[in-house]
């Protein structure tokens, strides 16, 4: 459990990660960029050079998993920036009002009990390394930017959970979602 870090995701022209492809998925897309550059623990303020978007994010506690969910995840939730990993997705997500709107046991009723969100992703640990970070409560444009890195062995994998978590009844209430993927720099 990782203590609050407020992040900023740049996509311009430089940046440790070069962008393969962007796609609007739901909503509109996000201007062209070839790098993204990413600074953990800035607020960002720092201009950077042709930059085409910037989006902010910060890590929070948990407000879903249950006990034996989160036993599960310690267990077997990879690191960041492991070697070998060297492909990325950044999916931003905004959830609709209709979401925000549901109580707490609401939404996770519809996140686990019947979207298996949790039960789907924790399939496809070790191989998928995570981060959340939330925007809803910063006003950003996104509620969510969610990270992930893996090999490239395992990027079939990855999108097999991405299509299928699309599917899912907690996607209903998704109204903006970019997906960008990445390679690193060498
Ligand atoms: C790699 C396997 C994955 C695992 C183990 C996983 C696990 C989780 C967990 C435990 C949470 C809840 C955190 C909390 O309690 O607040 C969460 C939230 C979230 N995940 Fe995943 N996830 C995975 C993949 C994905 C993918 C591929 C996407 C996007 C396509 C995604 C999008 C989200 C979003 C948007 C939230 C926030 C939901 C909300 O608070 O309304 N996850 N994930």
């Amino acid at each position: 459990v990782s203590s609050r870090m407020l992040s900023t995701f740049v996509g311009g022209r430089s940046g440790q990660w070069r962008i393969e492809r962007s796609s609007a998925v739901v909503g509109l897309a996000l201007p062209t960029a070839s790098h993204l550059a990413i600074f953990e623990n800035e607020p960002g303020t720092r201009a950077l050079e042709q930059e085409s978007w910037v989006l902010r994010g910060v890590t929070s506690y948990e407000r879903y998993v249950h006990a034996t969910e989160q036993a599960r995840l310690i267990a077997i939730q990879p690191p960041l920036q492991r070697p070998q990993a060297t492909q990325a997705a950044l999916i931003p997500v905004k959830k609709s009002a209709d979401w925000w709107r549901l109580p707490q046991d609401r939404r996770r009723a519809i996140f686990e009990e019947r979207s298996q969100h949790i039960t789907l992703g924790l399939r496809y640990l070790p191989a998928i390394a995570r981060r959340l970070y939330h925007g809803h409560d910063l006003g950003e444009p996104f509620d969510f930017l969610t990270w992930f890195e893996y090999a490239p062995a395992d990027a079939e994998a990855f999108e097999e959970l991405v299509q299928a978590l699309r599917r899912t009844e907690e996607w209903t209430y998704v109204e903006r979602e970019v997906d960008l993927r990445l390679t690193k720099r060498a």
